[in-house]
């Protein structure tokens, strides 16, 4: 295929769990001649030095150093949740196309600057909700868009991880993040995106104690979220990181949703796909996030709707750099105002946890 532009160069901040999708998923994307991935920056030197050497960029241990040297057009941002703010405004400061990792920010008051500085600078700002590109929930909202499941009035969605997320994943962070932060922003994007409505009020409940007392870990447990949007359709998300080490996947997640003229389920973990190897017991697979291939090169690849959302953002960059324009790629992707409204239910929740109120947003 011609092309009439140069390829983004890109550079990564955060190298860990999931800042290694983002490596992998530009990286592919070079070998296709799509993108360069240029750098990285994360805090652990030694484990940058040889993800660096692995992919063949350059390491910097300082974000704002390699996003003044490093002669980047994008940067993707894949660093602990209340830390996306300062990293994304200095990249959108020096210009450039910005992917930021779920949640936007931990605050509304941070998504609103970010919003702010990239219209002030005409760059890209995408947040990565992957979910919207699950062929199951693009089938659902493309149903609901054409009005097949008439009004859409109540639905529930949930996500749960298991415990070893908080406990040996993100111990270091896991207090200033939640499940809210972790995981139920994934959901509250997801059935904004498909009810087209903002939320108008917000109750939750929560609990804590188990993590903090058996781990050490002091953080919510689990937290449940009933969110009334302006079109009148009443939600309930629920968010948990304590799932057994046993349970047959990481995550346990999906949602129903009921219209007036029809209804819609999707278990997002239970996918029909199951194995259990010896000493390994009962597994389920969720292909369509992510799975490992060959492709005919040989080259060991990965593929799913979490690789997709990510390159879609180096693909929306191209986009731009061969002549596109932000307001006609608009729609097309999540972007800050989407950022934003999640944080804000997110943000809502905390505050009913906090007063027992039931927190009412202004449109
Ligand atoms: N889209 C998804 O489904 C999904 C899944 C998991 C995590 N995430 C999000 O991705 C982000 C990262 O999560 P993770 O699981 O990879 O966390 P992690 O703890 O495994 O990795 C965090 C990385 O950030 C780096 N870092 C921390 N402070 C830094 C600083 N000041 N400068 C440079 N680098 C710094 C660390 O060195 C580490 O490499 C979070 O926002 C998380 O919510 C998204």
């Amino acid at each position: 295929m011609k092309r009439d532009y140069k390829p983004v160069r890109v550079g990564v901040i955060g190298g860990g769990k999931f800042g290694q999708i983002h490596l992998q998923a530009f990286h592919q994307m070079e070998l296709d001649g799509e993108a360069k991935l240029i750098a990285l920056c994360r805090r652990d030197q030694q484990s940058g030095a040889e993800q660096c050497k692995r992919y063949g960029i350059a390491y910097y241990a300082d974000y704002r150093q390699m996003i003044l040297d490093a002669n980047l057009d994008a940067v993707s941002i894949a660093t602990p949740d209340h830390l996306h703010r300062e990293m994304a405004l200095a990249a959108i400061e020096s210009g450039k196309h910005v992917l930021i990792e779920k949640p936007m920010d931990t605050t509304e008051e941070g998504c609103r600057a970010i919003i702010r500085a990239a219209e002030e600078k005409g760059v890209l700002l995408q947040v990565d909700f992957h979910k919207r590109y699950d062929p199951e929930h693009q089938a659902l909202e493309r149903a609901a868009k054409q009005g097949d499941m008439g009004d859409l009035l109540y639905g529930y969605c949930w996500m749960e991880d298991r415990l070893e997320v908080p406990v040996d994943w993100l111990s270091e962070w896991a207090p200033s993040s939640s499940p809210v932060w972790f995981l139920g922003v994934h959901f509250y994007d997801l059935v904004r995106w498909i009810i087209k409505s903002k939320a108008k009020s917000v109750n939750a409940l929560g609990h804590r104690g188990f993590l903090s007392k058996e781990y050490g870990v002091d953080t919510w447990d689990s937290i449940s979220v009933q969110v009334e949007f302006e079109s009148g359709a009443q939600f309930q998300f629920q968010s948990s990181w304590i799932l057994p080490r046993e349970f047959e996947a990481i995550v346990n997640q999906g949602l129903r949703i009921i219209g007036s003229r029809g209804i819609w389920e999707v278990d997002s973990q239970m996918r029909g796909s199951q194995s259990c190897f010896k000493d390994q017991g009962m597994r389920t697979w969720n292909n369509n996030a992510m799975r490992e291939y060959s492709n005919v090169e040989g080259q060991s690849r990965i593929g799913g709707y979490v690789v997709e959302s990510i390159q879609e953002f180096a693909r929306n960059v191209n986009r731009i750099n061969s002549g596109v324009s932000l307001y006609k790629l608009s729609g097309h992707y999540p972007d800050g105002y989407d950022g934003l409204e999640a944080t804000r239910i997110a943000a809502a929740a905390h505050r009913s946890l906090e007063t027992g109120e039931i927190i009412r947003l202004n449109s």
